[in-house]
C-alpha cells in the first residue's frame, strides 16, 4: 500500500541548531516514502549542515537565498509556500519561533512561511533554559493561537551536556504527528478502548499460562485510530511495543486485571475494540514457591475467568457503545465468527483465520474478514496497518447508521 505521503510536496525547513543532523535522517525517510522534499535552510542552519546533505537526500535543490532563487528563476520567494501540501520546521530555533511570531519575513524561510496556505508543523529544539525563557514560551503561545502546529520537545539529555526539555523527538513520533495533517478526522470526537496483547495467568513465581498474541493488530488499530482523530485508551496485555504516539495506554497481566480495567473504561467509550487474546482460563491457585521438577504428577486445577467480552454486549444498550470483537479461528471460521457476533450482542466481529502462516498470531500482516448485520466482508491480504484501517472504515460506518 503507498504512503500516505507519497506524492506529496513537502518543504522541510532547517535552521541554526545542533539538531539539524538529525533532519538529515526525517528527510531521507520522507524521500523514501515518496515525497516530493524541498529543503530551504536559513544562513545559520548552513553552519551546521551542508546544503549538499540534504540535497542529495531529496534529489531536489536546497534553497538558502531568497534573492539567487529570484534571480535563478527556479522559485520564488511566494511560490514555494503556495505549492505546499505541508512545511515542518525543524529543528526550530528560539531565533526563528520569534520571528514567526511576529510576521518577520528577513529571509527564504520565514517569507515563505507568511504566504503558505497549507498545515504549518514547528518543531522547537533548544536548550532547556532558552525553551523555558518567557519571551520563547509566549512566543510558542502565539505561533499555537496563529495555527501552527506544534511538535513537542522532548526531555533528555541535550548537545550541551545538561539535562532537560529541549530535544527534537525521534522520527517514528514526528511522522505520526506529519501523517495526522493528510488522513480525514473521521473519527473525531468518538473515544475509543482498544485491548491487545496477551494475557498471563501465574502458575507459581516463575511460570504463567499465555498464548502467542504479539499485540501488533491491537496497537495498529490504535494509532490508526488516533491518527484519524480519536481519543484512544489502549489496554494492553504485556508485549514487546512501543506505546503508540498520542495514545494513552494502561498495561495489565492478567484476565482479571484486563477486566478490572477494561470494564469501568467502557462507560465513558463511544467505541469499544477488543482484540486482546484474553486467557479463558486461570490456574485455581498459583503456588508461592516454584514447583520443582522432583514434584511428581502435577495436576493442573484451571477455573474459567470472566467473559469481558459478554459482559460489554450485555450493557452496550445501557452505555451506547459501538462494539467490535475478535475472532482467532483455525477451522470453519465463519461459523463460529457468526456464533459469536450473536452470542456476545457484537456490532461487528474481525474473523481472523489463524490457519494461514502470514495471518493471525505474531505476523505483520493479516486476511480478516468482518461479519456485521450486512454480512460478510473479506478484506485483503494485507499489512496490519492497512488492515487497521479498513476495521475502522467499518466502524466509521457503522456509527454513521447509529
Ligand atoms: C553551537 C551552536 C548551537 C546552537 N544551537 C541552538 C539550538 O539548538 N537552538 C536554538 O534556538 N539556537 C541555537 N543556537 C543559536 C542560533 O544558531 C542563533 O540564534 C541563530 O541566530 C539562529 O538563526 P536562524 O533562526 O536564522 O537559523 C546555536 C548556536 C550555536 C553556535
Amino acid at each position: 500500500m503507498k504512503s500516505q505521503f507519497d506524492g506529496k510536496k513537502i518543504v522541510v525547513g532547517v535552521t541554526g541548531s545542533i539538531a539539524a543532523f538529525k533532519v538529515a535522517g526525517w528527510v531521507s525517510s520522507l524521500a523514501k516514502e515518496g515525497a516530493d522534499v524541498t529543503v530551504v535552510m536559513t544562513e545559520s542552519a548552513c553552519r551546521f549542515v551542508a546544503p549538499l546533505t540534504y540535497g542529495a537526500l531529496t534529489g531536489n535543490p536546497v534553497l538558502t537565498d531568497m534573492f539567487a532563487a529570484e534571480e535563478s528563476n527556479a522559485i520564488s520567494h511566494i511560490q514555494l509556500g503556495e505549492e505546499a501540501d505541508l512545511i515542518v520546521i525543524a529543528p526550530a530555533t528560539a531565533n526563528t519561533i520569534a520571528k514567526f511570531a511576529h510576521g518577520i519575513a528577513d529571509d527564504l524561510l520565514s517569507t515563505s512561511v507568511l504566504a503558505a496556505d497549507c498545515p504549518i508543523f514547528v518543531a522547537p529544539a533548544m536548550n532547556s533554559r532558552m525553551l523555558a525563557n518567557t519571551a520563547t514560551q509566549r512566543n510558542i503561545g502565539i505561533l499555537k493561537e496563529l495555527g501552527f502546529r506544534l511538535i513537542e520537545p522532548e526531555s533528555g539529555q541535550m548537545a550541551c551536556k545538561t539535562e532537560g526539555p529541549g530535544r527534537l523527538p525521534e522520527w517514528d513520533r514526528v511522522r505520526e504527528e506529519l501523517l495526522a495533517a493528510f488522513t480525514p478526522q473521521d473519527l473525531k470526537g468518538e473515544t475509543f478502548v482498544v485491548t491487545a496483547g496477551p494475557t498471563r495467568e501465574a502458575l507459581d513465581p516463575a511460570r504463567f499460562l499465555s498464548n502467542r498474541s504479539s499485540g501488533k493488530m491491537g496497537y495498529a488499530i490504535a494509532c490508526a485510530a488516533r491518527r484519524r482523530g480519536a481519543e484512544v485508551l489502549l489496554i494492553s496485555g504485556p508485549t514487546a511495543l512501543a506505546a503508540p504516539f498520542g495514545v494513552l495506554c494502561r498495561e495489565v497481566q492478567t484476565a482479571e486485571e484486563m477486566y478490572e480495567a477494561v470494564i469501568p473504561a467502557s462507560h465513558e467509550a463511544s467505541v469499544i475494540i477488543k482484540s486482546a487474546a484474553v486467557s479463558d482460563f486461570s490456574p485455581e491457585t498459583a503456588a508461592v514457591d516454584k514447583v520443582k521438577k522432583d514434584d511428581a504428577g502435577f495436576v493442573l486445577q484451571l477455573r474459567k475467568t470472566p467473559d469481558i467480552l459478554q459482559e460489554l454486549g450485555a450493557e452496550k444498550e445501557k452505555y451506547g457503545y459501538l462494539l467490535v470483537g475478535f475472532a482467532a479461528e483455525r477451522c470453519e471460521h465463519l461459523e463460529a465468527g457468526e456464533k459469536k457476533l450473536v452470542k456476545k450482542n457484537l456490532d461487528l466481529i474481525a474473523i481472523n483465520d489463524i490457519g494461514g502462516k502470514e495471518t493471525g498470531f505474531e505476523t505483520d500482516t493479516n486476511q480478516v474478514t468482518l461479519l456485521d448485520r450486512h454480512g460478510f466482508t473479506e478484506l485483503p491480504f494485507t499489512s496490519k496497518a492497512a488492515t487497521a484501517d479498513l476495521i475502522l472504515d467499518r466502524v466509521c460506518k457503522l456509527l454513521s447508521e447509529k
